[in-house]
């Protein structure tokens, strides 16, 4: 449809038809039996709300999707098709791992193939859009949603959202086959919750907020993300969807977003509970002038707008402007010419759990896990016999929280994998139960026993262990960030049996493994690595794979240090790790520094990273100066390192980063074989807010260091002139 066409549709509808546009429902509501207008219909709407509502969220499937649109469209004065929305987070039916582990790939090609493989997949099953990314930066290990988000570091979640907007939409418009629409979430900063809580507070100085929280947001609305989902946090005690200045002014005017602005569930009747309206309708009020165009699953919208547009109260112009995004974004899906776009049962049946689709997701999993600790332990040797012990041996649930169409009978088990290499002896046990209800024990002296003396019959023991995964997640917080005390006895009783231990551990974040870490010969993390998990796993253990992930988020030594990540501030009493200096910022107790840091990982072989080498020692603004490195696979093996390049503003107007991740490339080398890395140092990524919350660059020195981990010490330095 041409533009003005969509003008003319828009100044045709009712104030009533305008407002439904702006209605997100469940496909809950659109289920066989009807209309839900009983109890389960909490929002209270009626039969002709639902009716009117311009999206649905959460259901999938081309027959039922096709079904539900030509019976909404036959209904609606103006036949304006739903859009189908739903959380594709990693992935559809083929689940990849989760994205913080995504995040450990240091691999945005990889992601986007993920990306673009989830989307095909969704597409064939009817859905138009899937709500991610979720750039959110996260720091705080207690917070159960840092599994949503690729980690801690704002340049790297930058290049990820991108990618992953990539993937999703693709480059040739909306409407191309196979492509879904983006939503970028939560705007905005919601990955820093206090104390780690879901829906908590959030309080980030402007400058925090600007240099490091809204950079990834931004990279993925520069890559043409469709859409924008609203957090539910405050900021700066302002509940974001009635942030006026953080969606009209930061989001559409300075970041130049011009899509469609979506609530977080329920987030605009949440105004009231965080005490900004008194009531839904000033809710609606309040959200509407904020510029959220679409409110997902409350009533705010449909039961109070009409009423405050009669009274005068807003401008109706505020509603045409919103519904305009909408009716833009349906037409660029091209819904409006085929409002099923791509929903197609044969298709659905083709490409869902694919062969392809899973080779990439097993692929894509290897590259994610991180070796944190290798005493001559792995990889593993077919002539070993190896006792597989622990929870996640058997288990299949190993897709993460989000993964709301990913089921066990797709997913392959460690147990599936590893017998499938042909190993010439290999046992198997349980030895505890993986209960998905934190407060129930999963201990049982049985399975313990059972496991104990398998493992004293083996050459080397793998235990797998690990959160189950809906300990991760949406509103799965945690206190605590050990593992069950059940799988801490397992490991204990079997370390004491056989010290040749590697664990093998699945979560949805970082956990306090110090015990493990300093006991067993080997730590590999896994995450939730989804479908293929259980190859991938078998492929790292075995060596057909080597791993190559790096954290993207830093491993705590324990919860007291959340929130910790590399690129803190100096403060005004630094300390030095080992010091006894009492008067400095430290703990009496703990190390400040985390047990593994961002960017931290290993190999089975060994890389050397040569010292920086810098093209220049000085630039001025228009220049730029080269830094390269020399990077040498030392061992034995073919193997991959991500070389990362990290800057440090010696002094600003400001307090600066001790050092912030500026590129970062993924090598992959023979043995003996030896590459240059460069990276190009140009003035643009020196910039941040000054004292004058300016965003530029400050003349003086800088430092650089190009490694393999965040606490590299391979330094150089040059100065910045006029
Ligand atoms: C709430 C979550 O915060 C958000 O990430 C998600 O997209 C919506 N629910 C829709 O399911």
């Amino acid at each position: 449809m041409e533009q003005s066409q969509l003008v003319t549709l828009l100044n045709e509808m009712s104030l009533e038809e305008k407002i439904g546009q702006m209605l997100q429902v469940t496909g809950m509501f659109f289920e066989e039996e009807g209309i839900v207008t009983g109890p389960e219909n909490i929002a209270g709407y009626t039969e002709d709300e639902i009716r009117q509502a311009g999206s649905m969220l959460g259901t999938v499937g081309a027959e039922r999707l096709k079904k539900i649109q030509k019976e909404y469209m036959e209904k609606q004065p103006h036949h304006i098709p739903l859009i189908f929305m739903s959380d594709i987070i990693n992935g559809f039916r083929t689940i990849f791992p989760i994205p913080l582990a995504q995040g450990c790939s240091f691999h945005p090609e990889l992601v986007e193939e993920g990306a673009a493989i989830a989307a095909k997949e969704s597409a064939a099953a009817g859905l138009h859009l899937t709500f991610s990314p979720m750039a959110d930066l996260v720091r705080d290990a207690r917070w159960g949603r840092v599994m949503e988000s690729t980690g801690e570091d704002p340049f790297l979640n930058g290049c990820l959202a991108k990618a992953m907007v990539k993937g999703y939409q693709g480059t040739d418009g909306l409407k191309a086959k196979g492509k879904i629409a983006a939503c970028i979430k939560h705007f905005a900063g919601y990955g820093a919750p206090t104390a780690g809580r879901d829906y908590h507070t959030v309080e980030l100085s402007q400058r925090t907020l600007q240099d490091d929280y809204l950079p990834a947001y931004k990279e993925a609305v520069d890559a043409g993300a469709a859409m924008v989902m609203t957090s539910f946090n405050t900021l700066d005690r302002i509940p974001s969807s009635g942030n006026r200045k953080l969606m009209r002014e930061i989001l559409r005017k300075e970041m130049g977003f011009n899509g469609v602005v979506i609530s977080d569930w329920a987030a605009i009747e949440e105004l009231v509970c965080h005490g900004v309206a008194k009531d839904q309708k000033e809710a609606a009020k309040l959200a509407l002038e904020a510029g959220v165009d679409i409110d997902m699953m409350t009533s705010c919208y449909c039961k109070s707008l009409k009423e405050l547009v009669e009274a005068g109260a807003v401008s109706e112009l505020l509603i045409d402007e919103a519904v305009l995004r909408i009716l833009n974004l349906k037409n660029e899906l091209g819904l409006f010419e085929n409002p099923y776009k791509d929903g197609d049962v044969s298709d659905e049946n083709a490409l869902i759990l694919c062969r392809e689709h899973r080779e990439a997701a097993r692929r894509m999993a290897a590259e994610t896990f991180v070796l944190l600790k290798n005493d001559k332990m792995l990889p593993l040797a077919k002539k070993e016999k190896v006792a597989f012990i622990g929870p996640y041996v058997l288990s299949r649930e190993t897709y993460g929280a989000w993964s709301m169409f990913g089921t066990c009978e797709a997913t392959v088990s460690l147990e599936d994998g590893v017998r499938k290499k042909g190993a010439l002896e290999i046992f198997t046990a349980k030895g505890c139960d993986l209960p998905e209800d934190i407060r129930e024990t999963g201990a049982r002296e049985e399975l313990l026993q059972e496991a104990v003396a398998l493992a004293g019959k083996a050459d080397k023991v793998v235990l797998a262990l690990g959160e189950h995964r809906m300990w991760s997640g949406e509103a799965a917080s945690r206190g605590e960030i050990t593992l069950p005390d059940c799988q801490m006895e397992l490991f204990r009783q079997v370390q004491a049996v056989n010290p040749n231990v590697a664990v093998v551990l699945y979560c949805g974040r970082p956990l306090d493994i110090r015990e493990i870490s300093e006991k067993s010969a080997a730590v590999l993390v896994v995450w939730m690595p989804g479908t293929e998990g259980g190859n991938a796993v078998a492929d790292v253990l075995y060596g057909d794979t080597n791993p190559s992930g790096k954290l993207s988020m830093s491993f705590p030594y324990c919860v007291g240090q959340a929130p910790v990540f590399y690129g803190q501030l100096c403060t005004g009493r630094p300390f030095q790790e080992g010091s006894q200096e009492k008067y400095v910022s430290r703990y009496i107790d703990i190390p400040n520094k985390p047990l593994y840091p961002f960017g931290y990982g290993l190999s089975y072989t060994e890389f050397t990273v040569s010292p920086v080498e810098l093209s220049g020692k000085q630039m001025s603004k228009g220049e730029q100066i080269k830094a390269s490195v020399m990077v040498k696979n030392t061992g034995t093996r073919k193997g991959q390192e991500v070389v990362q390049m990290y800057l440090g503003d010696v002094c600003g107007s400001v307090a600066r980063p001790r050092r912030e991740l500026k590129g970062f490339r993924k090598v992959c080398l023979e043995p003996g074989e030896e590459r240059e890395v460069c990276f190009e140092i140009r003035e643009e990524m020196l910039r941040f807010h000054d004292i004058n919350m300016d965003y530029v660059s400050e003349t003086g020195e800088f430092k650089v260091w190009i490694g393999n981990s965040s606490d590299t010490e391979n330094e150089a330095a040059f100065l910045l002139i006029e």
